[in-house]
C-alpha cells in the first residue's frame, strides 16, 4: 500500500516537473534548501511570525468581507451583526482585530532585531528598504481597516489624520477633500477605504513581502554574531558547496519555527478569548459607539502602534512642523543602512556607547508611545515629549559619529553557538 502511494506521489511529481521544470529549483533555493546560519536565536522567529499574522489577517479578512457592509448607513450595524448573529463571527472578528495589534508587536520586535544585529548593513540594505516599505503600507492598511467599523474613533480618527494633509501649503485643502471624497469622512470615504483595505494594499503588501524574502535569500541571512557565513568555509554534511555554518531550512528551522509558532498561537488565543479589547489598547472603548459627526469624543487618539508618532505630532506647536516631524521620524528609518558606520554588524561586538544609545532609543520610543496615548493636556508631558522627540532624531542624525568612535570587539571568524 505504502509502495503504491510513494510511486503515485513520485509519478505526480515527475509529471509536474516535466511541465514546470523551473518550479522545484526555486522552491529548494528559497525554502527547503535555503542555508540559514545555525546560530539563529529567538529574535529570528519574528519574521516567520509576521508571515503567520499576515496569513491570519488575509484569511479572517475574507470571511469578514462576506458579511461586512461598506456603507456609512450599514457598516456599524453589520459589524454588530457579525459579532452577534454570524456563526463564529465574533471569533473571526476578534482574530482580525487582535491580529492587527499582534502584527505590529511582531513587526516592531522584528525591526528592533534588525537594529540590534546590524541586519540592514551591506549587503542587506535592500532587505531593510523593502521592510520599511512594508512598514509604511502596513500602517496605511491598519488605518484604513480601523475606519471601516464606522465607530466614533473610526470617524474622528479618520478626520484628524486626513486633515493632517490640510497642513501642506497650497494643495492641502484640495488634497484632503480628494482623499475623503467629501468635506467630512462619509459614505464615499468608507467605500474607497474598503476597496483599498481589502484588495489594493493587501496585494501590495504580499508583493513586498515576497520581494523582501527573495532579496534576503539572494544575499543570505545575517545572524546574532553578524558573521557572513557565505564568506566563511564551505562544506557541511548536506552539501560540499553550502556554507559550513549554515543548516538547510528544512527540517532544522521548519521544526524550530513550528515550535515557536505554536507558542505564539497559544498566547494569541489567550488574548482573542480572554482580552480581545486589551483594556482599550487593541479595540478602543469609543469605537463601540456608532460614528456621530455631532459628538466629538473626549480624547481623539490613534491605536497604540501609531502613538509614538502621534506624540511627536502633538508636541510640536506648529501644525505643518508637527506633520513634517512625524513623517520625518518614519522617513529617517529608511536611511539607517547609510547612517551606521560601524565596522561590526552585531551589537554583541559593539561598544558600551552603541548598546546604551540603542537601549535609550527603545525606551524613548515606548515613552513617546505612552505620551501619544494620553490626553495631551499635561504641559510637563509636552516638554518631556519634546526632549524625547529631539533624542529620537539625534539618535539617527549623530549615528555616523557614535558608530564610528565607539570601541568594537573583535568579531569571531565563525558563528558562535551555546551548545
Ligand atoms: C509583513 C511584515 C514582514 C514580514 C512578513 C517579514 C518577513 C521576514 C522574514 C520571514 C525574514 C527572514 C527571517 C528573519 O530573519 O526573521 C525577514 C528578515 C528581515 N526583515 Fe522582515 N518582514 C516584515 C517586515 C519587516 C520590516 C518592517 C523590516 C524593517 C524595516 C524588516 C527587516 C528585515 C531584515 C533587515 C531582515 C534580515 C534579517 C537578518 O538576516 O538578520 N522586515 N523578514
Amino acid at each position: 500500500m505504502a509502495n503504491i502511494v510513494t510511486r503515485t506521489a513520485e509519478g505526480v511529481m515527475d509529471w509536474f516537473n516535466a511541465r514546470a521544470p523551473g518550479f522545484m529549483p526555486v522552491y529548494r533555493k528559497h525554502m527547503s534548501e535555503y542555508y540559514a546560519p545555525k546560530n539563529f536565536n529567538i529574535w529570528y522567529i519574528f519574521g516567520v511570525l509576521s508571515i503567520v499574522v499576515l496569513v491570519n489577517q488575509i484569511l479572517t479578512g475574507i470571511f469578514l468581507t462576506m458579511h461586512f457592509k461598506p456603507s456609512a448607513a450599514e457598516a456599524f450595524a453589520s459589524v454588530e451583526y457579525i459579532m452577534r448573529d454570524v456563526e463564529w463571527g465574533w471569533l473571526i472578528r476578534y482574530m482580525h482585530s487582535t491580529g492587527a495589534s499582534l502584527f505590529f508587536i511582531v513587526v516592531y520586535i522584528h525591526m528592533f532585531r534588525g537594529l540590534m544585529y546590524g541586519s540592514y548593513q551591506k549587503p542587506r540594505e535592500l532587505v531593510w528598504i523593502l521592510g520599511m516599505l512594508i512598514y509604511l503600507v502596513l500602517m496605511a492598511e491598519a488605518f484604513l481597516g480601523y475606519v471601516l467599523p464606522w465607530g466614533q474613533m473610526s470617524f474622528w480618527g479618520a478626520k484628524v489624520i486626513i486633515s493632517l494633509f490640510g497642513a501642506i501649503p497650497v494643495i492641502g485643502n484640495g488634497l484632503t477633500e480628494w482623499i475623503m471624497g467629501d468635506y467630512l469622512p462619509s459614505d464615499a470615504t468608507l467605500n474607497r477605504f474598503f476597496a483599498l483595505h481589502v484588495i489594493a494594499l493587501p496585494l501590495v503588501l504580499l508583493l513586498l513581502v515576497v520581494l523582501h524574502i527573495f532579496a534576503l535569500h539572494e544575499v543570505g541571512s545575517n545572524n546574532p554574531d553578524g558573521v557572513e557565513i557565505k564568506k566563511g568555509p564551505k562544506g557541511n554534511r548536506w552539501s560540499p558547496t553550502a556554507p559550513a555554518d549554515g543548516v538547510p531550512f528544512h527540517p532544522y528551522y521548519t521544526v524550530k519555527d513550528g515550535f515557536y509558532v505554536g507558542c505564539f498561537l497559544i498566547v494569541a488565543a489567550f488574548i482573542v478569548f480572554f482580552a480581545p479589547a486589551m483594556g482599550g489598547w487593541f479595540l478602543e472603548h469609543d469605537n463601540f459607539s456608532e460614528a456621530n459627526r455631532l459628538v466629538t469624543p473626549e480624547h481623539i487618539k490613534p491605536v497604540w502602534y501609531y502613538t509614538p508618532y502621534y506624540a511627536m505630532l502633538r508636541v510640536v506647536p506648529n501644525k505643518l512642523g508637527g506633520v513634517l516631524v512625524m513623517f520625518g521620524a518614519i522617513a529617517i528609518l529608511f536611511l539607517v543602512p547609510w547612517l551606521d558606520r560601524a565596522k561590526v554588524k552585531s551589537y554583541r561586538y559593539r561598544g558600551v556607547l552603541s548598546k546604551l544609545l540603542l537601549g535609550v532609543f527603545a525606551i524613548c520610543f515606548v515613552w513617546l508611545g505612552k505620551i501619544g496615548a494620553g490626553p495631551g493636556t499635561d504641559p510637563v508631558e509636552t516638554i518631556v515629549g519634546r526632549f524625547l522627540t529631539a533624542f529620537y532624531f539625534l539618535f539617527f542624525l549623530t549615528m555616523p559619529i557614535w558608530t564610528k568612535i565607539d570601541k568594537t570587539k573583535p568579531v569571531p571568524e565563525r558563528v558562535t553557538t551555546h551548545d
